[in-house]
């Protein structure tokens, strides 16, 4: 008797298991908005907008992740947007994190309030109480980006379907090898695979899982009618980097835990948020959903200056927005408006060796007032 194979084992030969002799081992890119098609359409492929066979192999290798249908998108943003649209209507409620990723409530309340939903906000900590009621969608972001705050998604999408609302989770900072958030109960699980999945910083996109045929289907249906397509270059970025998302995430996740060890009670630092140390808030509940903490460690300098000073002089910082990318960056969120002290850094572990990383953090924070 053989042991199934890992989902990981399973993405990674999921081409190879299926290619004719002579075939190309590497995924081609099919590069055409228009398929053959004589007579009559049966199914095949006819035009980009409607599918692209590079396209479809991501979307069958991140399904095998999220044991799920997937729908590719050309960026977070509009995988997000997809499930908002797709579902909600005039009169609808929508209750969104007042901590997570800020563009999601500009989106709603840019596109969706003058439309007639409403828009409800309440703080991921506090998630798994909210009242749901009345809501057609509850999205939850855990760990909300940037505070890392983390919430029960099973008792939070459990109390949220009891009211009859479809949950959606934001798995951005965590990923489907962390967080399987349609096993805990989500309708949708949604990731911006710019960051973790593609891994290299050099392409935006995202996806939406969903084990419901409807909810799917009214995903992939907004998708072809709005021209959300990914294009069949940034889907072969995006395949490329799933080979290796999971070492890329194993170093990601260690070299993050180490810098918040290492930060946590240096004079310099006023607060830390990891939901992978010991002593964090949120660590009993993430230990129960999450396998890993992901990239993204959080910390609080003195002030504006300090932050600043700490992101020049860490010599493997590079000073950007995202995370999930190889390379350390960092940034102070508060320049985006983010709730938060101006002091407040968005460290994002790279894959550097572990110890290089943790001396360059201690060393720059060594040096500040
Ligand atoms: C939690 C979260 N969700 C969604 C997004 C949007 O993703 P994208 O930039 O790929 O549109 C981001 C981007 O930073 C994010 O952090």
């Amino acid at each position: 008797m053989t042991d199934t194979p890992s989902p990981i084992s399973r993405l990674l030969h999921y081409r190879t298991e299926r290619l004719a002799k002579g075939e190309a081992v590497a995924l081609p890119i099919h590069a055409s908005s228009t398929f053959h098609l004589p007579g009559d359409p049966d199914g095949s492929h006819f035009y980009g907008r409607n599918g692209n066979p590079t396209v479809e192999t991501v979307e069958a290798e991140i399904g095998i992740l999220e044991a799920a249908d997937v729908v590719c998108f050309p960026s977070g943003m509009a995988a997000i947007a997809s499930v908002f649209y797709s579902v909600l209507r005039p009169g609808d409620t929508v209750l969104v994190p007042s901590d997570g990723y800020y563009n999601v409530r500009n989106l709603l309340s840019a596109q969706f309030e003058p439309m007639g939903v409403t828009m409800r906000t309440c703080p991921t900590a506090e998630m798994a109480e909210a009242d749901f009621k009345d809501c057609k969608l509850v999205l939850i972001e855990s760990p909300s980006n940037p505070g890392l705050a983390v919430c029960d998604i099973a008792k939070t999408a459990g109390r949220a379907k009891e009211a009859g609302a479809l949950v959606m989770v934001d798995n951005t900072t965590a990923s489907p090898l962390i967080q399987q958030p349609l096993d805990l109960g989500a309708d949708f699980s949604v990731m911006s695979d710019t960051k973790a999945m593609a891994g290299h910083s050099d392409v935006l996109c995202g996806h939406v899982a969903t084990r419901d045929a409807k909810l799917f289907e009214g995903v992939k249906t907004w998708r072809r009618l709005a021209g959300a397509i990914v294009s069949p270059f940034d889907a072969f970025l995006l395949h490329r980097g799933l080979a290796t998302v999971e070492v890329r995430l194993a170093r990601m996740n260690a070299n993050a835990l180490a810098v918040a060890e290492a930060v946590q009670g240096h004079k310099a630092v006023q607060a830390v948020h990891y939901p992978g140390l010991g002593n964090d808030p949120f660590h009993q509940v993430a230990l129960k959903q999450m396998n890993g903490f992901g990239p993204i460690v959080s910390f609080v300098l003195a002030d504006k200056a300090n932050a600043e000073r700490f992101i020049a002089d860490c010599h493997l910082l590079s000073p950007a927005t995202s995370f999930g990318g190889v390379h350390s960056s960092a940034e102070r969120r508060a320049r985006w408006g983010d709730e938060v002290p101006e002091g407040f850094i968005r460290f994002a572990a790279g894959i550097e060796p572990t110890p290089d990383l943790v001396a360059a953090v201690t060393q720059a924070l060594d040096t500040l007032s």
